[in-house]
């Protein structure tokens, strides 16, 4: 099949690239950079923001089928975290219409889009499946700005019916190049002792491997099923058991314990709210409607290989 391949140069699509041509499928990717390094079929060059310049790009490329794998979470150089999530935000809001719209125009007849799986409010569990309301209320302005983008985006992608759309929620990733990489932000605070374990640490995370979440996205490609699938390890972790044990796996200190209100000063309301409210993903779904599988069950196995 032809695909459109949007996000190609980032940490999911420099993964998924190759995965989709292994499968026959002839890749064009968009990128923002033409002179970017990429083994693709074709290159098309736009930015989601800019709707004539990206329609006239997805036309050109023909696509049958278009991936989205574009988030702005990668810091540049003197952004605050704020300006971070705002500008992801708003690529998740209005570059996914923008791409929805140049899909549909291009004739394309499948949309696969990625979003997050620790979006849900939490409630119940302690895993929760698709079903799960998006914490858009969450009491923090950066995060209910962010999953209310995530809402905008799932309902973008989830309303393009006529063309077969599939969301992808993927856990916390980790592998290369990820922030849980030895070298990445998670894994940097941690070596350094800079990331204490914030009050109970029952907080869940669901981890998903870099080359899972690729994996899953080359299935949904030539995949007939539409709507929401989390994309997540089998093993939802505990603070209590993943931060201690990262620390141990990279050869760091063990991490301080802190209270509640300290962690919140420190590493912010998310960082606190992922250690001690944040409650796991199912993968149920994806297993059985998908035939998806984590290849790397665990965290633990996965992250071994890029502390070594
Ligand atoms: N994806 C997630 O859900 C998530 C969640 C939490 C943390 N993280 C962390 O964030 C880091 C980044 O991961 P990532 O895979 O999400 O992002 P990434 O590796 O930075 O990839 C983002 C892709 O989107 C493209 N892009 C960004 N803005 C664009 C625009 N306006 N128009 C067209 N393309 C645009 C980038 O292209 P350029 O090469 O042109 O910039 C890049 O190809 C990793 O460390 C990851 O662990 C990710």
């Amino acid at each position: 099949m032809r695909v459109l391949l949007a996000g190609a140069t980032g940490v999911i699509g420099r993964e998924l690239l190759p995965l989709l041509r292994r499968e026959k499928h002839h890749v064009t990717a968009l990128v923002r950079r033409p002179d970017s390094d990429l083994e693709a079929d074709a290159v098309v060059a736009a930015d989601l923001l800019d709707a004539p310049g990206l329609t006239a790009a997805v036309a050109a490329a023909k696509p049958e089928v278009v991936v989205h794998q574009v988030t702005a979470l990668r810091p540049v150089s003197g952004d605050t975290r704020w300006e971070v999530f705002e500008r992801t935000a708003h690529v998740r809001r209005v570059g996914t219409a923008n791409l929805v719209d140049a899909a549909r125009k291009a004739g394309a007849r499948r949309i696969v889009a990625q979003s997050i799986a620790f979006a849900t409010t939490p409630e119940g569990g302690p895993l929760l499946d698709e079903n799960a309301p998006l914490y858009v209320d969450a009491p923090d302005a950066m995060w209910s700005m962010t999953v209310r983008a995530v809402a905008d985006l799932e309902a973008t992608v989830l309303g393009a019916e006529d063309i077969a759309p599939i969301v992808l929620r993927y856990g916390s990733l980790y592998g290369q190049y990820t922030q849980y990489d030895a070298s990445g932000a998670i894994g940097q605070a941690v070596r350094l002792g800079r990331l204490p374990l914030v009050g109970d640490g029952c907080g869940l995370t669901s981890f998903v491997q870099v080359r899972d979440a690729a994996l899953a996205a080359a299935l949904a490609v030539g995949h007939t099923a539409s709507g929401v699938f989390n994309i997540v390890d089998n093993e939802p972790t505990p603070a209590h058991s993943w931060l201690p044990g990262y620390a141990e796996l990279l050869g760091a200190p063990e991490p301080k314990r802190i209270p509640l209100e300290l962690g919140e000063r420190l590493l912010g309301w998310y960082g606190a709210y992922q250690q001690t409210g944040q409650r796991g993903a199912d993968n149920a779904k994806a297993r059985a409607e998908l035939g998806w599988r984590p290849t790397v069950s665990c965290w633990r196995d996965g992250v071994c290989e890029v502390v070594r």
